[in-house]
């Protein structure tokens, strides 16, 4: 491959980074999460992290700006927060010029959440909060307000973002973002029942060998929960966040708040929990609506 000069490899270096960073966004910021070097610099590595998050964050602001207000006063919740780099950047590209709305991050770690409360202090992101709680918890948190827009979950760890759709829920939030990660329940309920299930159908088959166990476990669960976010009155798209090839979970689920609720779906979660012997989970994981 043909090397550049001198000059030249720095007039593209200033032209890709001219094009990555967009006007007002804080340098600081990518710099705090290590998306710019301390120069100032893209690497190889963060060009696709700023990609992957500003495609995320292009799916994010249309949902926002579709909210009263353009979304001037919108409500957004982050679970599973990890560093909050989903946060920071809505909060940096979105709510920052606004003036209004309000960004809360949700994560069991004490150190992130430490981390992250003193970085939106040092940049003057007054309108964000960081929580230490377990997603569950936060649905009852007096720190949190009764009514929350937007969820989102990003790769929140095994059923995490099944808390963050019960919270939505709870929150009567108008849009959910989630792009889950592995969930082990419903595959360790496969497991157990699936002497029983080997004797009763031959689809048992799907999930005899453990490894099938694992991923038609991970496929039935992101398939029961959008019955379950249609049964209760959400309109779902699944895609595929394009730019995350290097991960196996990229399964992008938009829930959008319509207020009808399907029966049909509802139908059709309860027979493929029977088909697939997990009734039980119909009183814990993906209560219907009454
Ligand atoms: C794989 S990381 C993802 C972090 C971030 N969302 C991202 O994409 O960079 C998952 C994060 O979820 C947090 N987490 C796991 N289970 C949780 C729970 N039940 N409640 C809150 N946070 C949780 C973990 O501590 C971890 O920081």
């Amino acid at each position: 491959m043909k090397t550049l000069a001198k000059p030249a490899r720095a007039a593209r270096a200033e032209a890709e980074l001219a094009e990555a960073v967009r006007p007002g966004q804080s340098v600081e910021l990518l710099k705090a999460l290590h998306i710019l070097t301390r120069e100032g610099r893209l690497n190889q590595d963060s060009r696709r992290k700023l990609k992957q998050v500003y495609h995320l964050f292009q799916f994010i602001e249309k949902l926002l700006r579709e909210l009263p207000a353009a979304g001037a006063q919108a409500t957004l919740a982050d679970h599973g927060a990890g560093k909050s780099y989903l946060g920071f950047i809505i909060y940096d590209l979105f709510f920052k010029a606004l003036g209004g709305g309000r960004v809360y991050g949700i994560e069991t770690r004490g150190e992130l959440v430490a981390q992250s409360k003193a970085l939106a202090m040092r940049l003057g992101f007054e309108r964000m909060a960081f929580l230490n709680l377990t997603v569950a918890e936060s649905a009852d948190s007096p720190e949190l307000p009764a009514q929350i827009d937007v969820v989102t979950a990003l790769h929140a760890c095994d059923t995490a973002t099944d808390d963050a759709i019960a919270f939505g829920l709870a929150k009567q939030a108008r849009f959910m973002v989630l792009v889950p990660c592995c969930q082990a329940e419903v595959a360790a309920c496969l497991r157990e029942t699936k002497a029983l299930a080997l004797a009763r159908t031959p689809l048992a088959e799907l999930w005899r060998h453990p490894l099938h166990t694992r991923e038609i476990g991970s496929q039935l669960t992101n398939v029961l929960r959008c019955l379950l976010l249609e049964a209760h009155g959400y309109q779902v798209t699944v895609t595929e966040l394009v730019g995350w090839e290097h991960s196996m979970k990229n399964e992008l689920i938009i829930a959008r708040h319509t207020g009808q609720r399907k029966a049909a779906a509802a139908q059709r979660l309860r027979e493929l929990l029977s088909q697939f012997g997990l009734d039980a989970l119909l009183e814990t994981r993906f209560r219907l609506p009454a």
